[in-house]
């Protein structure tokens, strides 16, 4: 091999090169999905929990309605997003989902995000759900600008929902309508 394909090859080897792609998870993936969110819940800086998950925990995350994604970059999991039941027991409220999206802390800036909140908003609609909601910390200026960037709107201020680590934290509501519901909102002009 030829010295510059050779270091174009390396190159391509190099993990920042590899493309991000995304996919339904299957239970199979719940280590790798524990991971990625026990290390959002030790920064602190995504969420009010604080308790660490298993990969059991999450394996009961597959409810077989609620699509959940991950995305990969060179073999490995590095990013996932999932949804679930926002009333659960209301039927009326069926297409309605909660969501959460998380990324490897090496992995974080790199359209990682991106690539799985596409593949979730996909999903979604595919499986019939009308509108993604979730909640984010005022301060959380990545997932802020992300959700923004892709089209979630910020409906409004939460003050002092929860407590974490003893202090009372603001969070912003966040939702995107999809599928019909996207198209025939009557604030969609
Ligand atoms: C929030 C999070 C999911 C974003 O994923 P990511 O892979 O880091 O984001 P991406 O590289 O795909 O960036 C996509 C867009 O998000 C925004 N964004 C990402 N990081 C940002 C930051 N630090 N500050 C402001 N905007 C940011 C930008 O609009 C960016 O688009 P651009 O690169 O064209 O400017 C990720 O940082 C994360 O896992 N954080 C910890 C857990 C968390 O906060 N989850 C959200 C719970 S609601």
């Amino acid at each position: 091999m030829g010295s510059a394909r050779a270091a174009r090859a390396a190159k391509l080897d190099a993990p920042e090169t590899h493309l991000v792609s995304a996919r339904l998870a299957t239970p199979s993936d719940a280590a790798s999905i524990a991971r990625i969110y026990n290390e959002g819940i030790q920064d602190r800086v995504a969420t009010f929990e604080t308790r660490l998950r298993s990969p059991e925990d999450v394996a009961a995350w597959f409810d077989g309605t609620h699509p959940i994604v991950v995305a990969e970059r060179a073999g490995s999991v590095v990013g996932f997003a999932d949804t679930s039941a926002y009333r659960p027991g209301r039927e009326c409220y069926a297409g309605v989902a909660e969501f959460n999206v998380y990324v490897d802390r090496a992995h974080r800036g790199r359209g990682v995000g991106r690539e799985v909140m596409a593949a979730l908003v996909r999903e979604s609609e595919a499986a019939g759900l009308w509108k993604l909601l979730s909640r984010v910390f005022t301060d959380n200026a990545a997932s802020r600008g992300l959700l923004r960037s892709m089209g979630f709107s910020e409906v409004g201020v939460y003050r002092c929902h929860a407590r974490l680590d003893g202090a009372w934290r603001d969070v912003v509501i966040v939702e995107r309508l999809l599928g019909d519901a996207a198209d025939n909102s009557p604030g969609s002009a």
